[in-house]
């Protein structure tokens, strides 16, 4: 498989093509912009949530979700209280209650998650109120869109962790790393924290 970096960009150049509609984060509808479905690496993932320092008790949300891994394995491993995924792909969160089950996951393990079909451009900052990680495997555009809404919904001391791409040159990482993996080309984790809006 090619590096998504550079699916990435046919993408963003066709999303640029796709016409905006209004629609509720939790509809039904196409999204504007439509990243390609490519799962994280385990090895990334558990890199990710390590990276964001994801505790007991912490709320993780992953926006476009893929089959849930993310916040599967924030609850199955780090002891996370939530987990949010949204994706706009109906497959995708066919694929979520599958990886449920293929992780054998306890009932109290899938009461802790929450998969909803939607778009992530739809959000609002209300959407991120008592959240402690958010994960992004998206593209810099959506990231950048993102951004404000992130800055402006998520509480000081919150973490953002997002896998290959970073989030403009405006909102500088606190912390990036490189993974090997057996895929054939290295991945790039960025973290960000939440400064304290006062300041
Ligand atoms: C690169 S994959 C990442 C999947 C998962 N987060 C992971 O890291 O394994 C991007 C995912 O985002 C979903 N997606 C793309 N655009 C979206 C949008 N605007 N709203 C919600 N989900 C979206 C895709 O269906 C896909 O599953």
């Amino acid at each position: 498989m090619r590096k998504f970096a550079i699916v990435a960009v046919a993408a963003a150049a066709l999303s640029a093509l796709a016409v905006s509609q209004p629609a509720a984060a939790d509809d039904k509808k196409d999204p504007e912009i439509k990243v390609p479905y490519v799962p994280t690496h385990e090895k990334v993932v558990t890199a990710m949530l390590k990276m964001a320092a994801v505790k007991e008790g912490d709320t993780v949300y992953d926006l476009g979700c893929g089959d849930g891994r993310i916040v599967i394995t924030a609850v199955k491993e780090f002891k996370a209280k939530r987990g949010l995924g949204i994706d706009f792909n109906p497959d995708r969160l066919k694929d979520c209650e599958a990886r449920m089950k293929e992780e054998k996951l306890t009932a109290a393990q899938i009461k802790q998650l929450t998969f909803k079909q939607g778009d992530v451009l739809k959000m609002t900052a209300d959407d991120f109120k008592g959240v402690d990680v958010v994960t992004l495997y998206l593209l810099p555009d959506v990231n950048k869109r993102l951004k404000p809404i992130l800055l402006e919904g998520l509480k000081p001391g919150a973490r953002v962790v997002s896998h290959d791409f970073d989030m403009g040159e405006d909102w500088k990482e606190d912390k990036k790393e490189e993974i090997k993996t057996d895929r054939s080309y290295p991945h790039t984790v960025y973290l960000w924290t939440i400064k304290d809006k006062k300041k």
